[in-house]
């Protein structure tokens, strides 16, 4: 297994994380007997890097992954979870305030049967609260030691740039990951959120890196998704984000690559989104122990140069407007340097 630091922290995760979102799932996910196996499966590989969150079956995960992992040394592990979904009907049940951030912390910590969170994301932006309360109460929970990082997942580039503007300004804690929809079919991050994570110190972690298993090159265009796959559970939301004919031609061109180093097409998808240094790493959602023995493919194998480009620009992606304009005017400014630089 290959590690790499967290963003800007000094924290080494295994570069694939596991996911537990299906551990409790009632419908595409798996029981307390699987769940115990993928976790054993999973550190006997080297992993140590776990993620899950406190709305995954209701507080289920949580409680699963830990009874998973108990008889481990807890020390040894790196557990992410995450606030922000509703998690009764209550009116401050939900969101980021800090009544809310500092409830859902204690919660999780009593579901995990811990006493410190390893990294503590906020699962999405919050509109109704002020950043500035966001981060002094996740700079709250690291000053009492029940979290060692935060980070974000689901913010836009300009959200994560000024938590972590108002962080400096104000001497708190500053988001160390960012927790993203990436993968081949829905490459949207590269235009605003990586450079934003990049440019302050975030890690990426990738979620839904396989496309809810369309990357596996197990679903057939023709005839639809079949019952019992997480596509065929999901319909309305996985569809229409990646059931296209471009989607099918990626997912072609992972199985041709993976024949030709003997490879499956899911270590091929994961391995393009690991070729990029400033994903830290790749969160395997699976729902069986030879799915996990496959992904556990990419925990030292890597993408030659020359495939990752194939992969990259085999449907064109376009990263839009202001790109197209600097692309088109950069001639203006560059040029009489000698070394480029990029800030
Ligand atoms: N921050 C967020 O908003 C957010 C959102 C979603 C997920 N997440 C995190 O990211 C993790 C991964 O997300 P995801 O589950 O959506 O990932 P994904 O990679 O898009 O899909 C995983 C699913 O693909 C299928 N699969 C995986 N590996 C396979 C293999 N080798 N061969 C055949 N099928 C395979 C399985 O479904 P079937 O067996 O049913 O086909 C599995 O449940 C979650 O566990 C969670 O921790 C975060």
């Amino acid at each position: 297994m290959k590690y790499r630091y967290l963003g800007d922290s000094g924290l080494l995760v295994s570069r694939i994380c596991l996911g537990t979102m299906t551990y409790a799932m009632k419908d595409w996910g798996c029981d307390l007997d699987v769940a115990r196996a993928l976790t054993r499966k999973f550190v006997d590989a080297g992993g140590n890097f776990f993620d899950t969150a406190d709305m995954y079956s209701t507080g289920g995960s949580e409680e699963m992954l830990a009874e998973t992992i108990s008889g481990l040394d807890r020390d040894d592990l790196v557990l992410a979870t995450k606030c922000w979904f509703r998690m009764r009907p209550s009116a401050n049940a939900k969101g980021l305030s800090r009544k809310h951030i500092m409830e859902a912390a204690e919660a999780s910590l009593r579901r995990l049967r811990t006493d410190y969170i390893d990294l503590y994301q906020v699962h999405g932006p919050d509109p109704f609260t002020r950043l500035e309360e966001v981060m002094r109460a996740l700079d709250d929970l690291v000053r009492t030691g029940k979290v060692r990082y935060i980070g974000c997942s689901n913010f836009f580039g300009w959200q994560i740039a000024k938590a972590n503007g108002i962080s400096e300004r104000m001497g708190l804690e500053k988001f160390v990951s960012g927790q993203h929809l990436y993968n081949l079919l829905r490459r949207d991050i590269e235009r605003e959120v990586l450079p934003a994570c990049a440019d302050q110190g975030l890690g990426m972690l990738c979620w839904a890196p396989l496309a809810s298993g369309l990357l596996t090159g197990k679903y057939d265009r023709e005839k639809g998704p079949s019952e019992g796959t997480r596509i065929g559970y999901r319909a309305e939301i996985d569809m229409p984000r990646y059931w296209s004919d471009d989607s099918f031609r990626i997912v072609d061109e992972c199985v041709a690559i993976g024949r030709e180093h003997g490879r499956s097409a899911s270590q091929v998808a994961l391995a393009w989104l690991l070729h990029d240094p400033r994903v830290t790493a790749i969160i395997a959602g699976v729902r069986t122990e030879a799915q996990l023995e496959d992904n556990l493919g990419v925990s030292d194998w890597d993408l030659t140069d020359a495939d990752h480009e194939r992969l990259t620009n085999l449907v064109g992606f376009n990263l839009g407007y202001p790109q197209e304009w600097i692309g088109l005017t950069f001639w203006n400014i560059g040029g009489m340097e000698e070394f480029a630089r990029s800030r």
